[in-house]
């Protein structure tokens, strides 16, 4: 396995690959890789002939007064990670390397961010395009595999190929979750236990709307109200939202008709923690 630093070098260690007709595949990620992440290594390495997992933080997705430099970096670790998964080559640039000092150019993905983690981090969606455009273009990947946890984030970046005709088949993979539900997250190792007890509740109050849901339930102000006391029942925390949105606009619904996404970001102490919970209605028989 390569690692790279520059995307000279990247470029150059793709050629081979590229002039043999390999499928190419590429995983996106921070670092700090655990078994959510290696389930979209492992994906991409069975549907691809050659997998390039990116490890970088990128900074321009982070507003200010978010974990940036808190943010956990364990490279040695995730090196041994991508290895054991099968990825042959994994480019780890500096964010010299990735912004020129005047760069001006960014993808925003209009109206997609107006909802869910969009108002609560303001420019966030436009970090997360410009730099997954940008990393498409270095490694012009076949496919790209990205989770289900980060609903919100998937559904702009499969708007963003559809919209800007980007030659990448983009693959949602399911959220990979602790024994008691919690989805696997960087951000987890801020939990104190105690915290970490309670976040426990994040995937109980998305099932507890989802098993309604499935019962034939389809008033949203009743099902977000018990989306949003079940979050409060173990304890206090503050929730960014806790909506019932449409799978493809995002937008909040008024009554389920149809297939939903259930989505919830809270803040437990100082962690700020999301998921979701893709949810189809009974048939209605109609
Ligand atoms: P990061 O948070 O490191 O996540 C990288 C990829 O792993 C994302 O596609 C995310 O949805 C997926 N992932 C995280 N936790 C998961 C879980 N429990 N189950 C399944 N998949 C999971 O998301 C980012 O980085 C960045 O925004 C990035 C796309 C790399 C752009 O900077």
């Amino acid at each position: 396995m390569d690692v790279t630093r520059d995307i000279a070098a990247t470029r150059r260690a793709l050629a081979i690959p590229r002039a043999r007709g390999d499928r190419i595949g590429l995983v996106p990620t921070m670092g700090a890789l655990h078994a959510g992440h290696i389930e979209l290594l492992a994906t991409a390495c069975q549907a691809c002939d050659f997998s390039v997992a990116t490890i970088f933080v990128n900074p321009t997705q982070f507003a200010a007064d978010e974990d940036l430099a808190a943010y956990p970096r364990t490279p040695e670790q995730d090196y041994d990670v991508c290895r054991a998964a099968g990825i042959d080559l994994v480019f780890q640039p500096t964010a010299a390397e990735m912004y020129r000092p005047d760069a001006s150019t960014t993808v925003t993905v209009a109206g997609l961010d107006r909802h869910l983690c969009g108002p609560h981090r303001p420019g966030h969606f436009v970090g997360v395009a410009t730099v997954v455009a940008k990393l498409f273009q270095i490694v012009q990947p076949d496919a790209a595999y990205f989770g289900r946890k980060d609903y919100q984030q998937l559904a702009i970046i499969r708007r963003m190929v559809r919209d800007l005709d980007m030659p990448v088949d983009v693959v949602g993979c399911p959220t990979v979750r602790e024994a008691d539900g919690l989805a696997l997250s960087s951000r987890n190792v801020y939990l104190s236990d105690e915290h970490r007890r309670q976040a426990a509740v994040i995937p109980a109050a998305l099932r507890a709307v989802a098993e309604r849901i499935a019962a034939g339930q389809t008033g949203v102000p009743d099902l977000t109200t018990l989306l949003a006391d079940t979050l409060r029942s173990r304890g206090p925390l503050e929730i960014d939202y806790a909506s019932i949105v449409d799978p493809d606009t995002l937008q909040p619904l008024e009554t389920v008709a149809g297939p939903v996404v259930v989505a919830a970001a809270v803040r437990i102490g100082q962690t700020r923690l999301i998921d979701n919970l893709e949810v189809d209605p009974p048939a209605t028989g109609d």
